[in-house]
């Protein structure tokens, strides 16, 4: 049997920092209440020019790189976003235009903070079904562009980066479980209110923004992302007490604390990196990924479980020996 693996991590944060000082001078909010709220320190923020595709370029380099790998030998691209360059062509092909990879299937996949789970879920049954032998994987968000700057509620949460993997074949695994799962129910309490098809005139006036109903989907979150954890487990035939580490999606420190309660978990066994990016959407869980691995607390032959929640509302998990 062929499973996949990681080969290899990259990971870009735009240069301008906007720190929850800044944000005091902007919004009525303080430093202390985002901090004790939210976990969240700073947060990155794209360039007026920049795009999501540019930070993905930069972020697959880097993966590319640690993998020992180049355009050449990547034979698929996919990119978890939900904030586009462009409606279309989709950013995996403006990636693969960019990076100088040939001809293959490149496409952008959206599930919100849970892009990056679904586009890994995805390459992973690609490979292991012989139909890829090497996935550049991202997940990248230019989500600033999408906040109101005067909604207190919303604009301290987020943050602009990318993330990204190579994911090969191995003999040995690699990723073992796999779980998506997504709830359409809960559309009204997060979303961002128009579309290609539905109200496009809306762009450009106040009402471009992300709608959120923060306590709502604290709940929720809190408890999808332990259930699903157990889930991905239970699939695997592997005990929580079993797992080297938790890289979790980066929304909210007290979502983070609370999933590794649930599964027995000390934070010194959690990658926490939401003080330095706040919530960056799909690009949360490779970048937290990348801090890992990069300042060797991620070993080779650990025991990682990745987990994201997102607008839909869409979640999923990922356990893999790194
Ligand atoms: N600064 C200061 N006060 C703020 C504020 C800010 N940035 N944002 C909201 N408040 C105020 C509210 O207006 C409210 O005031 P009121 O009591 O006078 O009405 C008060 O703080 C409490 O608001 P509340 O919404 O109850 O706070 P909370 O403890 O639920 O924390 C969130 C708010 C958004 C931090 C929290 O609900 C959360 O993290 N939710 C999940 C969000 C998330 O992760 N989304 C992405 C999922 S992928």
């Amino acid at each position: 049997m062929t499973y996949s693996r990681i080969a290899g991590t990259g990971r870009y944060l735009p240069e301008k920092i906007l720190t929850n000082f800044d944000l005091e001078k902007m919004v009525d909010t303080t430093d202390e209440w985002i901090r004790t709220r939210t976990g969240v320190e700073r947060r990155h923020c794209v360039a007026p020019d920049q795009t999501t595709s540019d930070m993905c370029v930069e972020a697959a380099k880097l993966a590319m790189e640690s993998a020992g790998v180049g355009p050449a030998d990547i034979d698929m691209v996919i990119v978890g976003t939900t904030s586009p360059d462009l409606i279309f062509p989709n950013v995996g092909t403006l990636v693969q235009h960019r990076l100088g990879i040939p001809s293959c299937p490149a496409f952008s996949l959206e599930a919100a903070c849970t892009g990056f789970i679904y586009a890994l879920t995805t390459a992973d049954k690609f490979i292991k079904a012989d139909a890829a032998k090497r996935v550049l994987v991202i997940g990248a968000e230019c989500i600033t562009k999408l906040i109101d700057w005067d909604d207190r509620n919303t604009c301290v949460l987020f943050g602009d980066g990318a993330g990204a993997v190579i994911l090969e074949p191995s003999d040995e695994p690699g990723i073992m479980a796999c779980h998506l799962g997504a709830d359409g129910q809960y559309k009204e309490l997060l979303y961002y209110p128009f579309g290609a098809s539905k109200d496009l005139a809306k762009a450009g006036t106040d009402e471009a923004a992300i709608r959120m109903s923060g306590k709502d989907v604290f709940k929720v979150a809190v408890h999808t992302l332990g259930d699903v954890a157990s889930k991905t487990l239970d699939a695997a035939g592997i005990d929580k007490s079993e797992l080297d580490w938790l890289v979790p999606h980066q929304a909210n420190l007290r979502i983070i604390q609370a999933t590794a309660k649930r599964l027995d978990l000390p934070m010194e066994k959690v990658i926490v990196t939401v003080q330095d990016h706040g919530n960056t959407s799909a690009a949360s869980v490779p970048l937290a990924l990348d801090v890992g691995v990069r300042d060797g607390r991620i070993q080779r032959g650990q025991l990682v479980l990745m987990e994201a929640f997102g607008g839909g509302f869409t979640w999923g998990s990922v356990l893999m020996r790194f």
